[in-house]
């Protein structure tokens, strides 16, 4: 995947009505986004998806839905007011504002790992099949300066940040001699801490204490309610509370569409386990949610990250990465969050947080394994993954382009397109509008009768609708009409009676699992 394929993306979402910018008519808003119509399905269809394996397969999972504000200890006892800060520094000439860890890492991608890739590649070509890249990494010499001075970096960069030792980050910064990338000027700040989280005023109480910060992560919702959900589930430990709801981060730099935003979306699910059965959980969980993943996205765009650096609340944390057409990046955090938020909790509240566990009738607070996914970012890997640009021979035979987005049946914004031959025939149009008025009572149907059949076929591509169907002359004389397959292209004469059936089969999630 490259960065034309990325261009391609966006316009399309915008061209389709997928994703269109926040207040565009005034210019946009930065990093703030709006799903148009078929942005908003495939969004739904997705987060009935992650509903279906987390909470509905799960009997000790169950859903909430919690308020987006919150009372402001909340984030002082998870530690978001203290520690939820990015490094950043200016660029003194162009005035841009950069996370300095971004840079850092930027630099060893672009500069570093880059050259690595690079005498791969040329060694590759040169021994062909014979050519063992394991071996070559570990006996190269070239290459092995390339990844030991980006590990020497890297591990640099983590203690430094580990320790707020913000200065030496500057002298990171400084000594890799890296450039703004606006203005290509050495002139920086100083790095300092920025607080990513967006505040507002309480109306009724001035000052301070009418201060509230919109979330910047669900699971905090989760966690203050778990006594409520424990007692009025009876669930027994472990079990999961689930939440999928919006999210808020000042983010500093916003950037590669949907991937960054301000105003975002998570949906998160916090497992409470035994004290000491955490890392059990974290292996169940990390598993799980690569199958998760694997049903619609293929295995080799998908790979584990483990955390060097780790939050303040975990013990141990990884990401699940997806190939985004600008590389490997962070698609769902797995963190196993020990007694931290729900110990914190307790301490500020001066409630006790516990849970009896009959089985050893003892009470102690449960520990977390977490799992977390930006919905956006599972749209855009979606996205990204299911849109092709292939060469198919059209009506006469003859070769011809099409966009399509090849995404999962179950998750496709439209399942069924219900296309008369012609417009102008009120016999075709009857029958067509009849069969639509049926199958929409199954699923998200669309009824078109406008322009040539094959361009109302490449409109129904784009937007990823696996069946088409159409209703000719003989469709009048014996109830059967054409299907037609997205992917194949395969075209089957079948009876109305039985399109319900074969469509609802084929877009139905079980197939997921
Ligand atoms: N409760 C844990 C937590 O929030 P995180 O790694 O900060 O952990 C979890 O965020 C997921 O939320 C990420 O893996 C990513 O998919 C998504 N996410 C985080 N910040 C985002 C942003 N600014 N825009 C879009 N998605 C974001």
């Amino acid at each position: 995947m490259s960065e034309d394929h990325f261009k391609k993306l966006v316009s399309h979402c915008k061209e389709y009505g997928f994703i269109f910018q926040s207040s565009e008519v005034y210019d946009g808003l930065a990093a703030v986004y709006d799903y148009g119509p078929y942005g908003s399905e495939l969004k739904n269809n997705i987060k009935a998806y992650w509903w279906k394996a987390m909470v509905q397969m799960h009997e000790n999972i169950v859903g909430i839905d919690a308020a987006i504000f919150m009372h402001p200890k909340t984030w002082k006892a998870s530690g978001h007011v203290d520690a939820f800060n990015d490094p950043m520094i200016d660029n003194k000439d162009s005035k841009k504002r950069y996370r300095a860890d971004q840079l850092v890492e930027e630099y060893v991608e672009r500069k570093v790992l880059k050259k690595a890739e690079k005498e791969i590649e040329k060694a590759r070509k040169r021994f062909g099949d014979d050519f063992d890249e394991e071996q070559y990494k570990t006996t190269n010499p070239r290459v092995m300066g390339y990844l030991e001075k980006a590990k020497t970096i890297t591990t640099r960069l983590n203690t430094s940040l580990t320790n707020e030792d913000l200065e030496d980050v500057k002298n990171l910064i400084e000594e890799l001699e890296i450039a703004c990338p606006e203005s290509g000027s050495r002139n920086w700040t100083e790095v300092r801490q920025f607080n990513l989280m967006f505040n507002t005023q309480l109306g009724t109480i001035a000052g301070e204490a009418g201060k509230l910060y919109l979330r910047p992560e669900t699971a905090q919702g989760i966690f203050v309610n778990f006594l409520n959900v424990q007692k009025t589930t009876r669930q027994k430990i472990p079990f999961g509370i689930a939440q999928i709801g919006k999210a808020f981060r000042n983010e500093i730099v916003a950037r590669q569409f949907i991937f960054r935003m301000r105003e975002f979306e998570q949906m998160e699910m916090q497992f409470f386990v035994k004290p000491g059965e955490q890392q059990k959980w974290y292996e169940y969980w990390k598993e799980a949610r690569m199958k998760w993943h694997q049903a619609i996205h293929p295995a080799e765009a998908l790979r584990y990250h483990d955390h060097e650096k780790l939050a303040h609340y975990a013990d141990a944390a990884l990401d699940i990465e997806f190939q985004f057409p600008f590389g490997f990046r962070e698609l769902e955090g797995i963190h196993s969050r020990t007694d931290f938020d729900l110990g914190a909790h307790q301490e500020l509240s001066g409630r006790k947080i516990q849970y009896f566990d009959p089985e050893i009738n003892e009470s102690y607070v449960p520990y977390v394994v977490e799992t977390s996914i930006g919905l956006d970012r599972m749209f855009l890997a979606t996205m990204a993954n299911a849109l092709v640009e292939e060469t198919v021979p059209d009506a006469d035979g003859k070769d011809s382009t099409r966009t399509v987005l090849k995404v999962h049946p179950a998750l496709a914004p439209v399942k069924c397109a219900v296309l008369p031959l012609l417009k102008n025939k009120e016999e075709l149009t009857s029958k067509a509008r009849e069969i639509f008025d049926r199958l929409k009572l199954s699923f998200a149907c669309q009824y078109d009768e406008k322009d040539a059949i094959g361009r109302r076929y490449r409109r129904q591509d784009a937007i990823g609708t696996p069946f088409c169907i159409t209703i000719d002359f003989d469709s009048l004389e014996d109830d059967t009409v054409t299907i037609r397959e997205r992917d194949s292209l395969q075209q089957e004469r079948i009876a109305i009676a039985d399109i319900d059936k074969i469509v609802s089969e084929r877009v139905n999630m079980k197939s997921l699992f």
